[in-house]
């Protein structure tokens, strides 16, 4: 990134410490950071006694041929007993692993005895379809209970699981199953969503025909809809599984086995099938879910919102809270259904005390209203969770406010797939925290922003993350495919992580996500990030949403042109566009005004809640729209497109 960059020009000066009462019994505490800076394998090994180990591990990592790293390579562990079994043999075995909330209001109540129960019977049955340990299985499932004890199941056998989105088309199935070279594949009739039953068998069904290898389909019955059946393929859960034998002898595996390949959502190419394996990946998920969320197993109940198809639901579903055993909520459906405030009476129900959500979610949340969230008792939220996306400042203080009555502390937490699990959070009993950055990388950790050359930035500039040492639930490779590994993450910046996102330090030292490389705009010779420019059209009282692009100029390369959704009850008019474009000139300064400003009604999302600029930036351009399959709704392109005639 240039030097002239703006990168640092919106400046947070809220602030705010704990609250005393959680910083006095929190889990984790400031000496953390001084011990790891100290000896952060020492510090990784201690955290490796958090689990149980068949065999512990005597060596902590192995980064002799980098960047392919071994962590706790000598030690032994079955990852599905560290989840349930250990916990039913410390007496627990009455604690409710989950509280499953269907999205018609059907609910189930798993205890970590019955959930013990049911991942041994879906092992048993995994057996006897022949799986052995090595094998890859699909999940293709709803978000329900079977979905969390099919992947404990897998984990129990040491067949790593490969979790296709409930949401993705058969073109998307096929192509990840012919990948991962799964022979079996684990799906439902269907699930619900907004009031309907979705269909998931006839999808795996269409995605069969096109790839070969898959010998058996098991099926869980959830909507009761018809489905087509393959005899000699298709299995139903209910007839296999439920005959199985509620005991099994869980298998010790190496640390280094792997766990499961999970598909980043790729905006380019082919998918990345990213591998985790076993013992590190375990010990920082279980690490972090426990410091980040200051998550007590016997008095918390914790809510993550996100689905099992991304990588927040394997590490903060499954993986984190079950290994700590922790009581959580499992939620089926969509926010709105039935109505708008359904999280929040969740909340209100079951007395969820940590809530994991996204930003794209809880701005959806302001533009609803502050009155829904107010019609519910929220008073058990004690830390409030953010992933998936840069914050805006004026969503962190409406989460902060609104939902934890300017109690709660905010951790707005940075990851991705590759790095498994959180990596810069603020520590909710230690840090002091700013709306809208990550702030600093949890003990442990050592990232760093950097420039064009690779040379560290000073406090106040900007430039690139990267990851300055090994972690031990980094990525180990791309599934079939070392050198794509090596190419795309670690050729970048020599001896280091590249992560693909654009940061900025700021006068403290505190790191700012500023979204992903490809989406800084280049206007006049001056680097802006869309992140800044959308945070600041979000903080006019008018604005709930806005999505940024640099489209080409003739004149200053690149213009800002800016999407907004605005709030209920604004009408769009050309002073309006005019004051939100001096707002925005106010706020960052004059370079970082749009050039163009839009109010559309809906903005293009990826399933995961990501906004699709690419293609923002196709329409600003006046070119025909690039791919739009991993689109929610394909129909918001068009509506944007009808709004602007004449676009370029
Ligand atoms: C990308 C990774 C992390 C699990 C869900 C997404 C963006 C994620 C934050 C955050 C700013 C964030 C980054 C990252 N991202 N969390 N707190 N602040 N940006 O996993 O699909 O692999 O996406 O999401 O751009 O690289 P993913």
């Amino acid at each position: 990134m240039s030097k002239e960059s703006l990168a640092n020009l919106l400046r947070e000066e809220r602030h705010f410490p704990p609250p005393a009462d959680l910083a006095a019994e929190a889990n984790v505490t400031a000496d953390a950071y001084e011990q790891a800076a100290n000896d952060r394998l020492g510090f990784w090994a201690e955290q490796a006694r958090r689990l149980d180990w068949a065999v512990p591990p005597t060596e902590t990592l192995d980064w002799s041929n980098p960047p392919f790293a071994k962590w706790f390579a000598d030690g032994k562990l079955n990852v599905a007993y560290n989840c349930v079994d250990r916990h039913v043999e410390a007496g627990n075995g009455d604690r409710v692993a989950i509280h499953f909330e269907g999205e018609g209001g059907d609910t189930r109540t798993l205890t970590y005895a019955q959930l013990k129960d049911e991942v041994c019977k879906a092992a048993n049955a995994l057996l006897e379809l022949g799986v052995k340990a090595g094998d890859r299985v699909a999940i293709y499932l709803p978000m329900i209970p079977e979905a969390v004890v099919s992947l404990l199941a897998c984990a129990r056998i040491g067949a790593p699981h490969s979790v296709v989105f409930g949401g993705f088309s058969a073109e998307a199935v096929a192509s990840r199953i012919e990948d991962a070279g799964a022979e079996v594949v684990i799906t439902a009739d269907g699930g619900f969503r907004r009031g309907k039953a979705n269909a998931l068998k006839s999808i795996v069904d269409e995605a069969l025909r096109r790839v070969t290898g898959v010998r058996t389909v098991l099926v869980v019955r959830r909507t009761e809809q018809e489905v087509a059946w393959t005899a000699g393929r298709d299995v139903w859960w209910h007839e296999l599984v439920d005959r199985q034998s509620p005991e099994h002898d869980p298998q010790p595996f190496d640390a280094e086995h792997p766990l499961f390949i999970l598909y980043t959502s790729g905006t380019t190419g082919k998918p990345k099938g990213i591998l985790h394996t076993s013992g590190g990946y375990l010990t920082q998920t279980s690490y972090t879910h426990h410091a980040v969320f200051d998550a007590k197993p016997d008095r918390d109940v914790y809510w993550c919102t996100a689905d099992i198809g991304w990588v927040t639901g394997h590490s903060y579903i499954v993986y984190g809270p079950l290994s700590n055993g922790v009581t959580e909520v499992m939620y089926e459906g969509t926010p709105d259904t039935p109505h708008q405030g359904r999280f929040w009476e969740i909340v209100q129900k079951y007395g969820v005390t940590l809530i994991y959500a996204a930003p794209t979610a809880i701005r959806t949340f302001m533009k609803w209203g502050d009155d829904i969230p107010a019609k519910f008792d929220l008073s058990s939220l004690r830390v409030l969770g953010s992933v998936g996306e840069p914050i805006n400042p004026e969503a962190w203080i409406w989460y902060r406010h609104h939902i934890g009555a300017d109690r709660t502390p905010v951790v707005d937490t940075w990851w991705q797939t590759e790095t498994g699990s959180i990596m810069i959070s603020p520590l909710p009993g230690v840090t002091d925290t700013k709306p809208g950055s990550a702030q600093r990388p949890l003990p442990g950790i050592s990232a760093d922003v950097v420039d064009d050359e690779g040379n560290p930035v000073p406090n106040g500039g900007g430039g690139y993350l990267v990851l300055t040492e090994p972690w031990p639930s980094m990525l180990r490779t791309i599934w079939g495919d070392d050198q794509r590994y090596v190419d795309t993450y670690w050729s970048r910046f020599e001896g280091r992580y590249f992560a693909g996102d654009g940061a900025k330090r700021d006068d403290d030292g505190d790191i700012w996500l500023l979204g992903r490389v490809d989406d800084v705009m280049l206007v006049s010779g001056h680097n802006i990030s869309t992140t800044e420019v959308e945070s600041a059209l979000v903080s006019s009282p008018k604005v709930a949403e806005a999505a940024v692009v640099g489209a080409t100029d003739a004149t200053t390369g690149q213009a800002i042109v800016a999407f907004v959704i605005l709030r209920g009850g604004v009408e769009e008019s050309d002073t309006l566009v005019t004051e939100l474009r001096d707002h925005v000139g106010a706020t960052l300064g004059p370079i970082a005004k749009p050039k163009r400003i839009l109010p559309v009604a809906e903005l293009p999302k990826t399933r995961s809640g990501k906004i699709m600029r690419r293609l923002l930036r196709d329409v600003a351009e006046n070119r025909e729209l690039g791919d739009v399959t991993t689109l929610t709704d394909s129909s918001v392109m068009e509506l944007i497109q009808r709004k602007l005639p004449s676009a370029a």
